[in-house]
């Protein structure tokens, strides 16, 4: 495998543009080639079958490219298909989980609030997760449906969003969570609306740097850590098109988008 392969990074959407971005921080010299499936966006309310169809077919194209490495930049798609990707790629597969370990290790009320998909909380992977914490803090689950469908249209200013962001935080904090793990990559993006919903008390803490940080420690494990300049390119099963308004918004940038089917 050559050091001077591109990464992979996929999502459902653009919500991996903020762990994309993170890395290209990190890591500069690191080619990056990011996969949306707008397309079929959001992951969260379909089955996990679905997702490991889909995540497979993303696979199949970052192998031909090829890359030399994959960060699954989806909470959702993690949790629903990481290991049977492993289980197919020889290449280093990094994906992502709810942050409940750093949280737990901060919390001074004992309550934690974890916002992800309802696929994400579902999932076996993160019952798992949760039940290593019972007894140690009380972890209160949030599904938010609706959010990452406002985010993928970036209507970031929409009372909508604040309306959602009211009925899924507001209980969280009267149960007393002084902290708020992001357990999607879309929610990155609101960072600040949700701040302003859950008041400056609350720690809100997500995984874009540990994702980074567990990139970079794989990378240099195996001899892969690129000394070149990095390039990024972008794909989409969406519309490229429109694709292009929204991945230049969220990435303050004007980036092509190409077409990925
Ligand atoms: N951004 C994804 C996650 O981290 C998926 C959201 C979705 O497609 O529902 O879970």
């Amino acid at each position: 495998m050559s050091s001077t392969l591109p990464i992979g990074v996929f999502d459902s959407g653009i919500g991996g543009l903020s762990i994309l971005k993170k890395i290209h921080q990190q890591l500069p010299r690191e080619s990056l080639l990011y996969i949306a499936d707008s397309a079929h966006a959001p992951y969260g309310l379909k089955g996990e079958a679905f997702i490991i169809e889909r995540s497979r077919h993303i696979l199949k194209f970052l192998n031909s490219q090829p890359v030399k490495a994959v960060v699954v930049a989806c909470n959702t798609a993690t949790a629903a298909a990481v290991e049977t990707l492993r289980n197919e790629n020889s290449l280093p597969i990094i994906g992502m989980e709810p942050a409940i370990k750093p949280a737990a290790l901060q919390t001074q009320s004992g309550v934690i609030g974890v916002l992800a998909t309802a696929g994400t909380l579902a999932s076996d992977k993160f019952v798992d997760l949760k039940s290593r914490f019972d007894g140690k803090v009380e972890i209160i689950t949030q599904p938010c449906p609706g959010l990452v469908e406002h985010i993928e249209r970036f209507q970031m200013d929409l009372p909508a969003i604040r309306n959602l962001l009211q009925e899924y935080i507001r209980p969280l904090v009267k149960k007393g969570a002084d902290s708020l793990v992001l357990g999607c990559t879309h929610y990155n993006f609101i960072k600040g609306q949700i701040r302003e919903v859950a008041g400056d008390a609350v720690s809100i803490i997500d995984t874009q740097e540990a994702v980074s940080n567990r990139l970079a420690s794989v990378l240099k494990e195996e001899d892969l850590l690129s000394e070149l300049e990095g390039t990024i390119h972008f794909y989409s099963s969406g519309d490229p098109q429109y694709q292009h308004k929204v991945f230049s918004h969220y990435l303050e940038s004007n980036v092509e988008v190409r077409l990925f089917e």
